[in-house]
């Protein structure tokens, strides 16, 4: 019995493909790890670009001169503390003497840049990433897939993706160790002698031996349904979700400051939510009612965010361009250049949604939906506008019916048939899924 031939029993072969697995399995990991960490930088280059343009454009070209200079490579000529003051107000740094700004706004003619207090260092960061960037054709698909995405979240994200990694990378060579363990000692008791080194290590190719072991199998095939699980999932549930979108708009509005401090009502503004499917932003005749005589800002500032009263007023200038107001002459030039305010709120082409149904039928806040905007320097998304959201409402609002000639007939008819006092949304049809899609 004791001329066994060790290189046709099984548990050997066994234990020496595992040890090369796990080698295989760390190898593969580490790789994966190092190739998601490169892409959970801190740094949004598509949010980058959209700062980029809805800012800086307008003088900056990546590769060319323009009003201001090329901007391509700029972050390595200046330290990043340096660029964050600079484009946070480069004219305070050029009045403060600083040799550098004094020599690049005497180059240009003395020019002047505008200040963009409202910029965060992160803002720069991205902005900084679009300008350094080289495309390259695969890493663009990538990186801009999620184009207008706020960016807390991608990077959350891929935060819980990698610690999800670890752990199952941790697991499974946990559970390979024990593996080998228990081989070991089958072998052993069988009197088998398991060589620590082999010069010639797989008699069969790794697939034939892959599949001959049904736990790697088993286990591979849970670890990649498990994975691409989580990864689907993730990317069903954030696709098209924007809370909390808050882009950089072109000229700096503030609702706090129209609606807040000085109370003018929503519907002054957006005044097609009443009568049709959409609120609509302003055109800028309508800012131009108040501002043919507001040149200045005087209000109230918030120093801490550089929100200060030369900001505001500047932010008015603006708008003066943009409608061609000559402030001197009191009279229009004719030359405008029109304002692209960035959407936030942006329901999919399938979803059917009526702000007037809404608001005036339904005679529902604006606040209720859109949040204390009254509040808000800079508007953001409140709700999450996922069918969810509209559903919920409609289950749990009742249908306003008092005052409403419409639904006093159909309100009678449906309450009999659903043997209640008042009616929801949902018992009025307004669950059917042809309601909200076309
Ligand atoms: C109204 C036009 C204008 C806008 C908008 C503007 N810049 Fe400038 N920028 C200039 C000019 C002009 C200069 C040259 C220096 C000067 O004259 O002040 C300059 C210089 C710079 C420099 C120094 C470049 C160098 O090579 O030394 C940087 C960096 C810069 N801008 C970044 C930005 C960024 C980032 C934005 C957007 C957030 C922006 N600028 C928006 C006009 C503008
Ligand atoms: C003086 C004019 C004005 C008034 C008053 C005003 N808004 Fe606006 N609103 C704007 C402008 C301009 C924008 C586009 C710029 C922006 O998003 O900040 C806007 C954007 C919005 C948006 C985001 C639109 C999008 O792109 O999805 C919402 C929501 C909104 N307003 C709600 C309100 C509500 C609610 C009130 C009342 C509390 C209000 N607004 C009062 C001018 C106004
Ligand atoms: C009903 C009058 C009214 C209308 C309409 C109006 N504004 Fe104003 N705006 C004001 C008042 C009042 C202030 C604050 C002035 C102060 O406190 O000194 C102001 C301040 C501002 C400021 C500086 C503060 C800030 O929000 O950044 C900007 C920029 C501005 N308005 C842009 C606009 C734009 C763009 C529109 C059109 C979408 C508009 N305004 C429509 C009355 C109006
Ligand atoms: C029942 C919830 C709800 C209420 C109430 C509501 N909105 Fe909206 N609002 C939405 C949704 C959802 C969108 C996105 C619509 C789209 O993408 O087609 C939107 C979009 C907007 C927009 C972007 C432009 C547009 O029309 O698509 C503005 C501006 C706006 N709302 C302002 C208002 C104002 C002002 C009021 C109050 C008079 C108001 N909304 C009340 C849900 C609501
Ligand atoms: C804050 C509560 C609320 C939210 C959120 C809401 N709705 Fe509504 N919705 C109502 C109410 C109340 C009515 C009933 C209006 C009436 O009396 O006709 C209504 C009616 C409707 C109707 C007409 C139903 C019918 O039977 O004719 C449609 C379509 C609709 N909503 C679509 C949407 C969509 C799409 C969303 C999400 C983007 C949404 N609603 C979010 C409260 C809400
Ligand atoms: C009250 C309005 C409303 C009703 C009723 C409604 N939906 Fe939706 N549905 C939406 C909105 C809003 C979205 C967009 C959600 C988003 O962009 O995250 C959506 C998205 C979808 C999507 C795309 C998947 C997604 O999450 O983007 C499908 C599929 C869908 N609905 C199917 C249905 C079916 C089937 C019904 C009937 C049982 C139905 N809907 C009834 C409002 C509604």
């Amino acid at each position: 019995m004791k001329a066994r031939n060790y290189n046709n029993y099984k548990g050997k072969n066994n234990v020496l493909f595992v040890k090369n697995v796990i080698k295989n399995f760390v190898a593969f990991f580490l790789l994966l790890f190092s190739s998601l960490s490169a892409h959970s930088q801190d740094v949004d280059i598509s949010k980058g670009k959209s700062l980029f343009n809805a800012n800086c454009a307008a003088c900056h070209k990546l590769n060319k001169n323009l009003i201001g200079p090329a901007l391509a490579g700029v972050s390595e000529k200046y330290e990043r503390e340096w660029l964050y003051t600079w484009i946070k107000n480069s004219s305070a740094m050029i009045k403060s003497g600083d040799e550098r700004a004094v020599a690049i706004w005497e180059e240009w003619n003395k020019a002047a840049m505008n200040a963009f207090p409202q910029l965060s260092n992160e803002d720069i960061d991205n902005i900084l990433a679009y300008t350094d960037y080289v495309p390259e054709p695969v890493a663009v698909v990538a990186s801009t897939a999620a184009p207008q995405a706020t960016g807390t979240n991608s990077s959350f994200s891929q935060d819980i993706v990698l610690v999800v990694l670890v752990i199952v990378l941790v697991v499974l060579i946990v559970m390979l160790f024990l593996v080998n363990k228990t081989l070991r000692a089958i072998a052993a008791n069988n009197g088998i002698h398991v060589e620590k080194r082999e010069t010639k290590i797989f008699s069969e190719p790794v697939w034939k031996l892959f599949l001959k072991n049904q736990f790697l199998v088993f286990s591979s095939v849970v670890f990649l349904l498990l994975s691409s699980a989580y990864f689907a999932y993730g990317w069903l549930m954030q696709i098209g979700v924007d809370q909390g979108y808050m882009p950089v708009q072109p000229i700096h509005y503030s609702h706090k400051i129209h609606s807040g401090a000085n109370e003018i009502d929503c519907q002054y503004c957006h005044s097609s939510a009443r009568v049709s499917k959409h609120s609509g932003i302003p055109s800028l005749n309508v800012c131009m009612n108040c501002h043919e005589n507001i040149a200045e800002y005087n209000g109230d500032e918030d120093l801490e965010k550089g929100y200060t009263k030369e900001f505001y007023t500047n932010e008015i200038k603006k708008l003066y361009k943009a409608v061609g107001w000559d402030e001197e002459a009191r009279q229009y030039t004719g030359e405008t250049e029109p304002v692209k305010w960035v959407r936030i709120h942006n329901l999919p082409d399938h979803v059917y949604f009526n702000h007037s149904q809404h608001v005036n039928v339904a005679g529902i806040e604006c606040q209720t939906c859109h949040g204390p905007v009254e509040e808000m320097e800079i508007a953001y998304q409140h709700s999450s506008l996922t069918m969810g959201w509209c559903i919920n409402c409609h289950r749990e609002s009742e249908v306003k019916v008092k005052d409403n000639d419409y639904y006093t007939k159909i309100h009678e008819e449906l309450s009999k048939k659903y043997g209640v006092e008042k009616l929801t949304i949902a018992q009025m049809g307004g669950l059917e899924c042809g309601k909200c899609h076309y």
